[in-house]
């Protein structure tokens, strides 16, 4: 058998996703449809984070990025944004022991000046005791926008440039990315959107551009790890091209 014809019968086995981002919605909605205030919803969610979490141990996958707070949602109403940081508050505070007991390693993606200084304190603590955990990467969205991240990564370039530490023709993708808040995690491989909504929201844009995309037709609080399990087969499956064709075919 020729080498083409054995790359064309025995398909390399499927591999699971190194990254899997996820965008949590439909908080609000679940508390909608039960007559509840969005702040329960919210609450609810919480659980499901763990589950996650759990799922994505369980799948040994390496790193996890949840998007929990966006740039843009310090639209919503004052009362929401304060149930939210409190939520974030107080998760930072009950969990960083078993994060680190579980070998987890937290990482914050996101402008923190804009968040309350004492969560900036739960972040850095966070970051800095369990920097040397290698199990599985636990990334939180934080006041993070993906346009934000990509200016913020061009106006870091163009600084380098102009005092002459850089020069123009070294800008290539893989430099582009190191000046991203991800820098050093490798892109997604899979991201989940619950709660029926089927786009970005500005979520890590850049970092996207060859990831497999599941929707998932629950909201937030509703999600399990056996969704998690069941989303990370249904990557397995998929034909990742990258432009390319696949071989004998
Ligand atoms: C996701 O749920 C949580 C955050 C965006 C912080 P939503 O609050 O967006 O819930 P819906 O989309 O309004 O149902
Ligand atoms: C995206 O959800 C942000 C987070 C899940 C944190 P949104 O609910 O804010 O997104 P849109 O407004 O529906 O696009
Ligand atoms: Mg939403």
């Amino acid at each position: 058998m020729s080498d083409s014809a054995s790359a064309e019968g025995g398909r390399t086995a499927p591999s699971g996703p190194r990254h899997v981002a996820i965008i949590m919605d439909g908080n609000g909605r679940w508390a909608r449809r039960r007559g509840l205030p969005r702040a329960a919803g919210h609450r609810k969610g919480v659980e499901a984070v763990r589950a996650a979490i759990e799922g994505a141990a369980d799948a040994g996958i390496e790193v996890l990025t949840l998007y929990s707070f966006s740039a843009e949602n310090w639209r919503r109403p004052a009362d929401e944004i304060e149930t939210l940081m409190g939520l974030l508050r107080r998760y930072l505070q009950a969990e960083l022991a078993d994060m680190h007991a579980r070998g987890i390693r937290f990482r914050a993606i996101g402008e923190r000046d804009r968040l309350p200084a004492d969560i900036v304190k739960l972040i850095d603590e966070a970051e800095q005791t369990t920097e040397e955990n290698d199990k599985l990467t636990l990334v939180l969205a934080l006041n993070y926008g993906g346009r934000q991240d990509i200016a913020r990564a061009a106006r870091n370039i163009a600084e380098s440039v102009a005092r002459g530490l850089l020069s123009p023709e070294a800008v290539d993708d893989d430099l582009f990315s190191s000046y991203l808040l991800t820098a050093g995690l490798p892109d997604p491989d899979l991201l989940i959107r619950t709660s029926g909504e089927q786009r970005i929201s500005n979520f890590l844009l850049w970092q996207m551009a060859y990831t497999e995309f599941i929707f998932i037709d629950k909201y937030w609080p509703d999600f399990t790890k056996e969704d998690f399990a069941e989303a990370v087969d249904a990557f397995t499956v998929r034909d990742r091209r990258y432009g390319s064709i696949k071989s004998g075919r």
